[in-house]
């Protein structure tokens, strides 16, 4: 069998080369090799990892935080969280039971302790389907076929939440009591339409788009990676992208929301552990998903999602919430069944993410 090299392909990660003979910090180095294929806004990947003993250790990487697209760092939480999420469902997989703690006072990057202890038979949280797709999860940014998602299918996504004061939001269980699913649909995609219109408008978002795209961040070659960072940075390319982002929009048979009752940073790492679980859920039922935050990075748009979510009768509809409780958007993405994308992102090299 041919030896991987994670330096170059990451994605190639196989079970069988878990070192089991190896050290401690051998094992739990493996375990970050999955990690790091977690999804992340712009491909940032903006995280860093120390390994203590029988312990990880998670931070932000502050350095690579989208200053302007996610100027409140929800995104930067989230796919953190994303990160958490990859590194617990491997830990469970290769025989470890995990502990976490949540922030800590005065260490301000830090995100999560994760303390692990192998066993011979540990109780699994998680599914253990999740583990395999990891590899194989992708955003899929083609055009969605209009087959709908069985509902069956959508109760497997709501049961990626098994936390208090989490919820998904989705078009495609509608009609609610004061919208046809046609009615939400067209107020989503007005959101989406003028977000953009906001975004692609705005030279420093352009810009910081730009500068990912000219990194490689997205998997273009480097060419046509730089090609995209110069039209971004110099042209206006807004009314074909916001026609591009409609029509992706309204291709999906699912629009949906995942929310929380907290907006703290550790409910946004949660987001991200459960939006996680929901990509891998989707993945291992042949479904595409792909996140599109605009509505979120927009202060006013965000706010209008949010009263379109804070309605009580939708609240009480969909999370059996009362009128009083809160609901904050953290994360909205399509959902439905697309032919696969080619190729996956890069990720940076592990080392590069050791402390
Ligand atoms: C918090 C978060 C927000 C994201 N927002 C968007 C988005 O608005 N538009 C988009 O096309 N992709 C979005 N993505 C997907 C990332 O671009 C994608 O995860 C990254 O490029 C890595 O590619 P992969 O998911 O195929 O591995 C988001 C991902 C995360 C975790």
């Amino acid at each position: 069998m041919e030896k991987y090299d994670p330096k170059v392909t990451p994605w190639q990660v196989s079970e069988r080369d878990f070192p089991r003979e190896g050290s401690s910090t051998e094992k739990l180095k493996f375990l970050l090799r999955y990690a790091i294929l977690a999804p992340s806004s712009h491909n940032s990947q903006p995280w860093k990892f120390n390994i203590r003993d029988c312990e990880i250790d998670i931070f932000t990487d502050k350095d690579r935080w989208l200053k302007v697209a996610d100027a409140d760092q929800r995104e930067l939480y989230i796919s953190v969280g994303c990160a958490l999420e990859n590194l617990l469902i491997a830990a469970e997989h290769f025989g470890y039971a995990h502990q976490e703690e949540y922030f800590r006072e005065g260490e301000d990057s830090l995100v999560a302790l994760v303390k692990l202890t192998p066993q011979e038979k540990i109780e699994k949280q998680r599914d253990p389907v999740l583990f395999e797709q990891i590899p194989q999860r992708y955003t899929n940014h083609n055009l969605y076929e209009t087959r709908k998602i069985p509902n069956a299918e959508m109760a497997q996504l709501h049961a990626c939440i098994c936390e208090e004061g989490f919820w998904i939001f989705s078009t495609s269980e509608g009609p609610y009591i004061l919208y046809t699913e046609e009615e939400l649909r067209g107020r989503i995609d007005e959101l989406i339409i003028r977000a953009d219109a906001i975004q692609l408008t705005d030279r420093a978002y352009t810009k910081e788009l730009g500068f990912w795209f000219g990194q490689g961040a997205f998997g273009t070659p480097w060419l046509m990676a730089k090609i995209s960072q110069l039209a971004l940075t110099y042209l206006n390319i807004s009314k074909g992208q916001t026609k591009k982002d409609s029509e992706m929009l309204l291709s999906a048979p699912a629009l949906v929301a995942l929310a929380s009752a907290a907006d703290d940073r550790k409910s946004q790492v949660m987001a991200g552990q459960i939006f996680d679980r929901i990509v891998l859920t989707a993945t291992s039922l042949g479904m595409a998903i792909h996140p599109m935050s605009q509505i979120l990075e927009v202060p006013e748009i965000k706010a209008e999602l949010r009263e379109l979510l804070e309605v009580p009768e939708v609240k009480a509809e969909v999370a059996k919430l009362s009128p009083e409780e809160n609901v904050f958007p953290q994360q909205t993405f399509r959902l439905g069944y697309a032919e696969p994308e080619q190729e996956h992102t890069p990720r940076r090299p592990l080392e590069e993410v050791l402390v």
